[in-house]
């Protein structure tokens, strides 16, 4: 018998990418297929049915994808948050640990305005680095953070942990 596909099964392992050690989680398979790519996006959005979110913010750069989508859908505006030196007006910036390195990220200072309501999206959640470190920059900016979105969470890796001692509410799709 043919069982239905879930979002785990349009997500594909790649062995020792970018470094030896790491099995890279590759979202371009699920990305690639329609009724997958629909199928995560209309899940990542359902949680915040009738809620009031005024902006989408996506995480460079599998986030801004998925972050795009989602803003259409909810009718929302959509923010990025870019690695260093990528946004041409006056950024915020934060420096940030990942799973295979260190880096910085930025978000421009009139993205977010004190009050609006926020929904952070992402493709996955490891370390919560770099999702730690947009929700820095959004409360910097006085943004009142709704909820944290993936479709992937690593949890040996603590991410989840990390933002929920931080007070956010996270929802993901599969670990
Ligand atoms: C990946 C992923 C998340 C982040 C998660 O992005 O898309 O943004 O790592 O890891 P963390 O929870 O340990 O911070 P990556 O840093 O590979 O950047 P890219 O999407 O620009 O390639
Ligand atoms: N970002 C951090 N760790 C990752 C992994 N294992 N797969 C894909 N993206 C990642």
């Amino acid at each position: 018998m043919n069982k239905t596909k879930t979002v785990k099964d349009y997500i594909r392992t790649i062995v020792d990418f970018p470094h030896e050690g790491i099995m890279f989680r590759d979202v371009t398979t699920l990305f690639a297929d329609p009724r997958g790519f629909r199928m995560a996006v209309d899940q990542m959005l359902h949680p915040y049915a009738g809620q009031r979110i005024d902006k989408v913010v996506g995480l460079e750069a599998r986030g801004f994808i998925l972050g795009g989508a989602i803003a259409h859908q909810l009718g929302t505006g959509f923010v990025p948050i870019r690695k260093k030196g990528k946004l041409p007006g006056a950024t915020i910036s934060q420096e940030y640990k990942l799973e295979y390195g260190e880096a910085v990220v930025e978000l421009h200072k009139d993205a977010i305005q004190a009050g609006e309501k926020i929904l952070v999206v992402d493709d996955l959640l490891a370390t919560g680095g770099t999702a730690g470190a947009g929700i820095e920059l959004i409360e910097k900016l006085g943004g009142e953070i709704i909820s944290c979105a993936f479709i992937i969470d690593l949890p040996e890796l603590g991410g989840r942990k990390h933002l929920e001692e931080l007070g956010m509410d996270v929802h993901v799709l599969c670990e």
